[in-house]
């Protein structure tokens, strides 16, 4: 089954607290974003693999570990998870990005995928899917499957804030998939935004109402 990491750290927590309060400005909102992502990139890729390299130094002849050549692929969901790319690829400068859009089918209530596109390479590489808020798992779950059609299998789900529901639905569609977050928030109002949360990211980074 997978896991839920909480990354319980205390500057990441710091910036959250300041993200989710309503007067923070959307420059300040999108700026505590990408810190976030960053601090949670690193936390993320503790365990990529390195190769011992021949170098020389200034002073001399060392052996030290290179990450291997290993393809990485940044999926972003449409649009909120737009704001962890540019902050994640400062540390991942080589990562690929594709992007998923998703929007709700007002019968249905399900989220239906309107857009994919991906790397070519995306099968072969460890996928991390950005989304900041796992309010009820649906589009989680959804930008997975939509990678798994395309033969993608190594799949992370970066999140800022989710709920136990979201991450329990998350889980249900897809046992083999580990998500990270920075917090477990209570759960969700009756319009299926998170509580506390911080309101529509979306809205908060690209300042729409
Ligand atoms: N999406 C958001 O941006 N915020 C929520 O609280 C829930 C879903």
């Amino acid at each position: 089954m997978g896991k839920v990491y909480v990354f319980d750290h205390p500057l990441i927590q710091h910036k959250l607290s300041i993200m989710r309060n309503k007067e923070t400005s959307t420059k300040e909102f999108r700026e505590l974003l990408s810190e976030i992502a960053m601090l949670m990139t690193y936390e993320i890729t503790r365990d990529l693999p390195t190769d011992p390299v021949e170098i020389e130094t200034p002073i001399g002849h060392a052996t030290v570990p290179m990450l291997k050549k290993q393809p990485i692929c940044l999926v972003p969901i449409l649009r909120a998870g737009l704001g962890m790319v540019d902050a994640i690829l400062k540390l991942l400068p080589n990562a690929k990005v594709g992007h998923i859009g998703m929007y709700r089918d007002e019968e249905t209530l399900k989220p239906v995928p309107y857009y994919c596109k991906l790397p070519n390479e995306a099968p072969n590489s460890s996928i991390l899917i950005l989304e900041p808020m796992n309010a009820t798992g649906g589009s989680t779950a959804a930008g997975i499957t939509v990678l798994k059609e395309r033969g993608c299998k190594n799949i992370k789900v970066l999140n800022l804030i989710a709920t136990p529901q979201g991450a329990a639905r998350v889980h249900e569609e897809h046992p083999d998939v580990d998500i990270y977050i920075a917090s477990m928030d209570e759960g969700l109002n009756e319009n299926a935004y998170i509580v506390p949360g911080l309101g529509d990211a979306g809205d908060r980074i690209f300042g729409t109402k």
